[in-house]
């Protein structure tokens, strides 16, 4: 087990420290440099501008899965929709596979986000294949490749059904194969299995660590659960309160090898490291 406070690849750094210029951009999957973001909510009632996010600097490498822990309004979200492409931060610059996702051309992030978007008068095929519908992508190519990833998800059976016919985790698979649907070298999943019990969170576990394998996706996790985060994943940051920054880096031990789920309870190592983490 290893815990240290945020370094150079995930940190709120010293304003004082030089911005690295081109030459010295770390490589990674994910790069975030000097993000922040102020929402500023000009002509509404809303009051003060809400500082969502403090300078932080996040490098998540190719093929590692990362979690992001944090109390509500940490700026988690606001950092996820950043990474996606969906939100330009007030500071700061983001490259996803070197490229910028706000106009990479092709999609490079697949997103899970925090609210269920499943289409309720889509099948639970069409709407894996929607992404590609959108992209002009032939009729006969996407629904082969949706149907490949519903079975992947272990909904082989499921494809005609529609959302509301779906249990909560079935829905979640439903979701999952359609982040996935354009191969995103990226996987953004927000708070993806919160509302799920415990055995089907487990099998999601499972389904997620498999394809992800399968597919050497690079993961970053937004996920309340402690036990989710440990369990799943090559690190573990955490974010402080408004305004959020990554407050401290806790590197999780792994077998070499593809992923795999954690039993957290059953490894004394990663029982004090959840203790430690419930701490910060
Ligand atoms: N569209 C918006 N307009 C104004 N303020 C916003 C907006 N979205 C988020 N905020 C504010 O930014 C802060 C961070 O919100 P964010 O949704 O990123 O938090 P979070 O860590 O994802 O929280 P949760 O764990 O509850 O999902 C909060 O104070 C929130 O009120
Ligand atoms: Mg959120």
């Amino acid at each position: 087990m290893s815990t240290r406070p945020a370094t150079a690849s995930a940190s709120t750094p010293d304003p004082a420290a030089a911005r690295p210029g081109p030459a010295a951009q770390p490589h990674g999957a994910i790069v975030a440099t000097g993000i922040e973001h102020t929402y500023s909510l000009a002509g509404t009632s809303a009051g003060q501008p809400v500082v969502a996010l403090a300078r932080t600097d996040l490098v998540v490498q190719p093929g590692e899965f990362v979690s992001l822990v944090g109390p509500s309004g940490s700026g988690k979200t606001t950092l996820l929709n950043i990474l996606a492409g969906l939100l330009t931060p007030t500071r700061g610059q983001v490259t996803i596979t070197g490229a910028n996702p706000a106009g990479a051309g092709v999609p490079v992030v697949g997103y899970m986000t925090q609210h269920d978007t499943l289409l309720p008068w889509r099948t639970a095929l069409r709407n894996v294949a929607f992404p590609l519908e959108l992209a002009r992508t032939p009729k006969q190519e996407r629904l082969t490749r949706a149907a490949g990833l519903l079975d992947r998800v272990g909904l082989a059976g499921f494809a005609g059904h529609y959302p509301h016919q779906l249990s909560g985790g079935m829905r979640q698979r439903v979701s999952l194969a359609r982040a996935l649907i354009y191969g995103p070298p990226v996987l953004l999943l927000d708070e993806p299995f919160g509302a799920l019990d415990g055995t089907t969170r487990l099998a999601l576990h499972q389904v997620l660590a498999g394809v992800c394998n399968d597919l050497g996706t690079t993961v970053l996790l937004v996920t309340h659960d402690l036990a989710e985060a440990v369990s799943l994943s090559d690190r573990v940051l955490a974010l402080a309160p408004r305004p959020g920054r990554v407050v401290r880096e806790f590197t999780i031990p792994r077998r070499a090898g593809p992923h795999e789920v954690r039993d957290i309870y059953s490894e004394p190592e990663l029982i004090a490291l959840h203790n430690e983490l419930r701490e910060v």
